[in-house]
């Protein structure tokens, strides 16, 4: 069934989470006993208010995730996806994830909905640098103003160009495949539907259930992402 989905897709679209890069060695929010969230209160750390009240636990947090998108790689999977892209058998990317894998494993036609750790920028005057620069010096801009991390804050809005392309795409897919998410959050979540209500097959891959397995025509729990894509490259 999967086989023939992905080999007549006209326009299939991947749709991925934080469950795409954990087998790169960076966690994800919300797998039972080990998600960030699990050990962190997002307002706390991830939030507008987090950067303006809580500065110094905020810088702290995100200066190890930095680390981590610094320190870790691209996996299999993501250049098995990037491969697809450039026989045809993929047309894009929707991703909620901040680690900009996709692109450095060859991917082009990437909507990052949340934002990337590969950039920050200063709160106040916009300058904005490649992140690596909030590992070393302060964080403090020229201006007063605070650099961050160019990723979207709990109590902000997406960035405009993503959120199009990703409507765009969701709307035309004919195959929408899951990787790597709870499905939690809004408004990344409804692009499985969007795609679902244009007529598209919908796949959903997570190691654990999700609210929207009941929209599927095809729900794989309990697997390893980089497995079952490995499985479907030979196709
Ligand atoms: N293979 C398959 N599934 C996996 C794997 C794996 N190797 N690793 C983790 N998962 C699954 C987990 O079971 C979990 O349900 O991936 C899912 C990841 O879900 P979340 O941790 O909620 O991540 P995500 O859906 O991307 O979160 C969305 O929430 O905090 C915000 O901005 C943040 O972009 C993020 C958004």
């Amino acid at each position: 069934m999967i086989k023939d989905w992905l080999v007549n897709a006209k326009h299939a679209v991947v749709f991925t989470g934080a469950g795409m890069s954990t087998e790169s060695g960076l966690p994800d929010f919300r797998s039972t006993n080990k998600g960030l969230w699990q050990q962190k209160d997002p307002s706390q750390v991830a939030s507008v208010e987090a950067l303006n009240t809580n500065v110094d636990e905020f810088i702290d947090f995100y200066r190890k995730r930095v680390l981590g998108v610094k320190e870790f790689e691209p996996h299999n999977g993501h250049r098995i996806l990037a491969e697809w892209e450039n026989v045809g058998r993929l047309k894009s990317i929707i991703t909620q994830n901040v680690d900009g894998f996709h692109q450095l494993a060859g991917s082009q036609k990437v909507a990052e909905l949340h934002g990337s750790l590969q950039k920050i920028h200063c709160q106040l005057c916009g300058t904005s640098h490649n992140s690596q620069a909030f590992l070393e010096g302060s964080y403090r801009c020229e201006c007063g103003g605070i650099f961050r991390p160019s990723v979207v804050l709990f109590g902000e809005m997406l960035p405009k160009q993503p959120f199009e392309m990703a409507l765009d795409e969701a709307s035309r897919a004919d195959l929408f495949i899951v990787l790597g998410s709870s499905l939690s959050v809004t408004p990344a979540n409804q692009f499985p539907l969007i795609a679902k209500e244009h007529g598209a097959k919908l796949v959903i891959v997570n190691q654990e259930a999700t609210p929207f397995d009941g929209f599927a025509d095809l729900v794989i729990n309990n697997r390893q992402i980089g497995d079952v894509l490995k499985e479907w490259h030979c196709f």
